[in-house]
């Protein structure tokens, strides 16, 4: 069969309730090569709607006993359902057929009339359907592809997750979006909610949560509304008017969690919406498997990468407590800048690490009370690139080694190791430059005890614009001023997650 015949073919459901008629067009049909369902009337066209989602066309009567063929187009309309529907009757007004065609007919067919018309009307609408068909498909696929490559470019869970939830809102219209994640020791957690309808309604939300465990389990989606909302969701009694569609976000054997979307139950979610959330939630639950598998490779090295800073802080007593205070200041900074948390994450990872190459350079240089000679000072300089050879190692930390190892250059161009200047040196190793100075000069060290507060703003002030970045210096003071030194550095007992930025 070729493709085009393929195409002309459909499950037709005709609803009359003479018996001749219903069998004329039956024969007429499957001699076309369609396959052909039958209904006595409205009520039970409805029951065949149900057992039978694959239905593409009615063709029915209008007046009929229990239920009529108006009431039926009326009951399509409502439940969203994406079938084509074609009127005859032998009481033809114009009034009927204009309100046939408002409620969503495709077309109307006077009674009595030819059969060869009857066939022509049929492939007309069949052909429509296709064509809407492949445009909609084409239009999802290009709805996927978007989808795929907002959240690949992604890294980790929380923006993931909210990148989810934006795409979901884009193509759903949902008035309440709810992201739930299963956390390691099995409960679900809430990522994100959008939309007042959920906040306003606790018990709701407290159901669907349930609801949404449960999905997140078996694998199961559920569309809800109030024909069958009272079947999962332990409600007042009362009408429930939402449109509720529940899709378990699973990648290959992994249970990541559930999406619950809430409408008006004037714009019900069909199978189609079905289909393609759940596609959306196979990417998303892909992407933040792959996050958390990321994450936590990430923080095996950084605990690693950790004991060594903490070997560095052992050599050389003085700097004890020195990177975790760096991180957690330049995290702030970061952060008062409104840099995106992938950055700010860098910062602190690169805060705690900076020194690393400190490891390299002989005790007795590091140690010494008293001020360095050239020669020793050379070695000393030698510690980014000790650091960036360390760190080379480890791919996850690709990110951070730029800011390791240029975190001694000057704006001037001055500074070490590669004398690079103001607009050369990235910006967030000249977030680390200010931060680390500043925590050097207010805390102990070898050769002198801790500068004021006082003192070391005016350091800063005097460097600001040769040494370090002018903007940089201003924001961290201005900083400094606003918070106070101590709060800040009350921060640095905090785990990295929980520090207030
Ligand atoms: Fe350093």
């Amino acid at each position: 069969m070729q493709k085009d015949d393929q195409e002309k073919i459909a499950t037709i459901l005709v609803v009359d309730d003479e018996d001749s008629l219903r069998e004329i067009c039956r024969d007429a049909l499957q001699e076309e090569g369609h396959k052909v369902l039958e209904a006595e009337n409205g009520r039970q066209a409805q029951l065949m709607l149900v057992k039978h989602p694959e239905i593409d066309l009615i063709i029915s009567d209008l007046r009929m006993p229990q239920m009529g063929g108006l009431e039926l187009l009326q009951y399509i309309a409502e439940k969203n359902l994406d079938i084509d529907f074609l009127v005859m009757t032998g009481f033809a007004s114009i009034e009927t057929a204009v309100e046939c065609i408002k409620t969503g007919a495709a077309d109307y067919l006077p009674k009595p009339f030819n059969i060869s018309h009857l066939l022509v009307k049929v492939e007309k609408v069949i052909k429509n359907r296709y064509s809407r068909k492949e445009k909609k498909r084409l239009s999802n696929i290009v709805k996927m592809l978007n989808v795929s490559s907002a959240l690949n470019a992604q890294l980790d869970l929380k923006s993931i997750c909210y990148e989810f939830v934006s795409q979901v809102q884009r193509n759903f219209q949902p008035d309440s979006v709810a992201l739930f994640l299963l956390e390691e020791k099995g409960s679900l957690s809430k990522s994100v909610i959008r939309g007042r309808k959920l906040r306003e309604h606790p018990e709701l939300f407290k159901e669907l949560k349930n609801l949404s465990y449960k999905a997140a389990y078996d694998g199961k989606t559920y569309m809800l509304d109030n024909g069958n909302a009272g079947n999962y969701l332990n409600l007042e009694s009362g009408n429930f008017e939402y449109s509720i569609l529940i899709t378990p976000l699973y990648s290959q054997l992994n249970k990541v969690g559930a999406v619950v979307l809430l409408r008006h139950e004037d714009n019900l979610f069909n199978n189609e919406d079905s289909q393609l959330l759940g596609v959306f939630a196979a990417h998303a639950a892909t992407a933040m498997q792959n996050a958390r598998m990321y994450g936590k490779m990430r923080d095996k090295n950084l605990d690693i990468i950790r004991s060594y800073a903490k070997a560095v802080e052992a050599k050389d007593y003085y700097t004890k407590g020195h990177s975790d205070r760096v991180a957690v200041y330049a995290m702030k900074l970061g952060s008062r800048l409104k840099l995106m948390s992938k950055e700010l994450e860098d910062l602190y990872t690169a805060g705690v690490l900076h020194d690393i190459g400190k490891i390299g350079i002989p005790d007795h240089i590091l140690n010494k009370p008293s001020r360095l000679t050239d020669d020793e000072f050379r070695i000393m300089q030698g510690h980014p690139q000790i650091a960036r050879d360390i760190l080379a190692q480890l791919w996850s930390l690709n990110d951070i080694l730029p800011l390791v190892y240029h975190h001694h250059e000057r704006v001037d161009g001055e500074g070490y190791p590669d004398n690079i200047g103001n607009g050369q040196i990235p910006f967030l190793a000249k977030v680390i430059s200010v931060v680390d100075a500043f925590e050097a000069m207010t805390s102990d060290r070898a050769y002198r005890n801790a500068l004021s507060w006082e003192q070391a703003r005016v350091i800063l002030l005097q460097g600001s614009g040769t040494q370090w970045d002018h903007e940089l210096v201003a924001e961290w003071i201005d900083l400094v001023q606003e918070t106070g030194l101590e709060k800040i550095q009350k921060d640095v007992q905090t785990s990295p997650a929980q520090i207030e930025t």
